[in-house]
């Protein structure tokens, strides 16, 4: 990946089908922000690739993130069964504006603090020591399946306390759903996303109607029984809030471990560098979600007519109601903002601003786990082998919009 960064054409550079986009979109994001950083790639549909523009998008409460409510009715019959679909089912607090999304975000928040993700470390710590001793014994690890996967999913499980029996179907789950998100989705995902919701969303009634009874120290239990100034979950937000949690659990931390230690095995001094200075931690973490982040890009609906400068000074209106694309993996290797944007450097000193987590009020709200998580993955990882080898070329998943290694085999010698 990211070996050879000649830039392409700059006419249909948009192009999330295209195999050379999805293996490395930094060189076609790089070509769009320096030709068409305001790029119109269909009707009433938009792609920003700058920093500024996509940070002050995402922080401006003139857009929504309510695609369904927002966005112009559509004749595609892909736009119209999203909107059937999201209107038939209740909203996560992702597809909110407030003051709901207010409302669900105040709810939650209290969960998901610094200090009580903090709390976690111990328990995460073992769960990655018994990974590595088992590869340690055996000398290879199969990344994904050994470390990225069971550790946020195990995590996720112990915090709503979850039976984990069902991991293997959870998992295939959450995979068909996330392919809903990418941008070339057709009518057989939704199909299929369909089909799994359908046995999905009865498994987990069945697990709050048993936590509704027996309510434990978890974190369903108190969504369950959370109630502040009136408000609380019902039903129908508890489901998709949970499914919310299992998706970015599933699907979002496991690319950050695996992204980041491809990053980190292109670049052995980094690993050298992180090795001898465990400080860096978290900061080490910031670098590579900047560096390949695991969420290629977020989208918003304006409310109002939004101008946006163009390089030649020209203002670009985008209308009420059109689809505009904020590409977080392109805003993170704007040179403006990043010096030398293609280099993995574990101590710039801005690597912090990424926007891999987004900005504004839909900031992830399990980003403190998902640094925690990875941190102690990656850094006990590099502190406990001195070698840590690929032993064939790593595969992708052939995906954009979450976008990640499906399977890196290492060999792995302690120091
Ligand atoms: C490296 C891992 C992760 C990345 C890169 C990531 C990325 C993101 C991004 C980009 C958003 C905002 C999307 C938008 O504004 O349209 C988001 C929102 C969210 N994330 Fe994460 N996420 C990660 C891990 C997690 C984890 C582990 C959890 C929970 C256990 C989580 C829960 C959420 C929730 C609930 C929201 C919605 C917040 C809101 O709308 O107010 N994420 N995440």
């Amino acid at each position: 990946m990211m070996a050879d960064r000649s830039v392409p054409a700059v006419e249909a550079i948009w192009d999330p089908t295209r195999p050379e986009f999805r293996a490395d979109p930094y060189p076609f994001y790089d070509a769009l922000r320096s030709h068409d950083p305001v790029s119109s790639t269909g009707p009433d549909t938009w792609v920003l690739t700058r920093y500024r523009d996509v940070a002050e998008t995402l922080r401006s409460p003139l857009f929504s993130r309510d695609v369904e409510a927002s966005a112009k009715p559509s004749n595609d019959p892909v736009a119209q069964r999203r909107r059937q679909r999201r209107s038939g089912s209740a909203k996560t607090i992702l597809n909110l504006d407030p003051p709901d999304h207010t409302r669900l975000r105040r709810l939650v928040t209290k969960a998901f603090t610094p200090s009580a993700i903090e709390r976690l470390r111990p328990r995460i710590q073992s769960m990655v020591d018994i990974a590595l001793d088992t590869a340690q014994q055996r000398e290879t690890l199969e990344l994904i399946e050994d470390l990225a996967f069971p550790v946020p999913f195990q995590v996720i499980s112990e915090l709503l306390d979850m039976p984990t029996d069902r991991a293997d179907e959870m998992r295939s789950w959450s995979q068909v759903l996330t392919a809903s998100l990418e941008p070339d989705v057709d009518l057989e995902t939704f199909d299929r996303t369909d089909a799994v919701l359908a046995e999905m969303i009865p498994y987990l009634w069945e697990i709050i109607e048993q936590r509704r009874n027996a309510p434990g120290d978890d974190l369903l239990s108190a969504l369950i029984a959370v109630e502040e100034q009136g408000d609380r979950l019902d039903a129908a937000e508890m489901i998709a809030f949970v499914l919310l949690l299992y998706v970015a659990g599933h699907e979002t931390t496991v690319n950050l471990i695996g992204n980041g230690m491809l990053a980190l095995l292109e670049h052995p001094d980094q690993i050298e560098l992180w090795r001898s200075r465990p400080d860096l931690d978290e900061r080490a973490v910031d670098e590579l979600l900047r560096y390949d982040g695991p969420v290629q890009h977020t989208v918003r609906i304006p409310l109002e007519p939004i101008d946006y400068e163009h390089l030649d000074g020209r203002i670009v209106t985008v209308e009420p109601g059109d689809t505009v694309l904020t590409v977080l993996g392109a805003a993170n290797h704007d040179p403006a903002v990043f010096d030398d944007p293609h280099r993995l450097d574990l101590l710039r000193p801005n690597s912090h601003r990424h926007l891999a987590f987004a900005s504004g009020i839909h900031y992830c709200l399990g980003a403190s786990l998902a640094r925690l998580e990875a941190s102690i993955a990656l850094g006990s990882l590099i502190r406990r082998f001195g070698t840590i080898e690929l032993l064939s070329e790593p595969t992708w998943r052939d995906r954009l919009t979450i976008r990640g290694v499906d399977r890196m085999d290492l060999r792995v010698e302690p120091l």
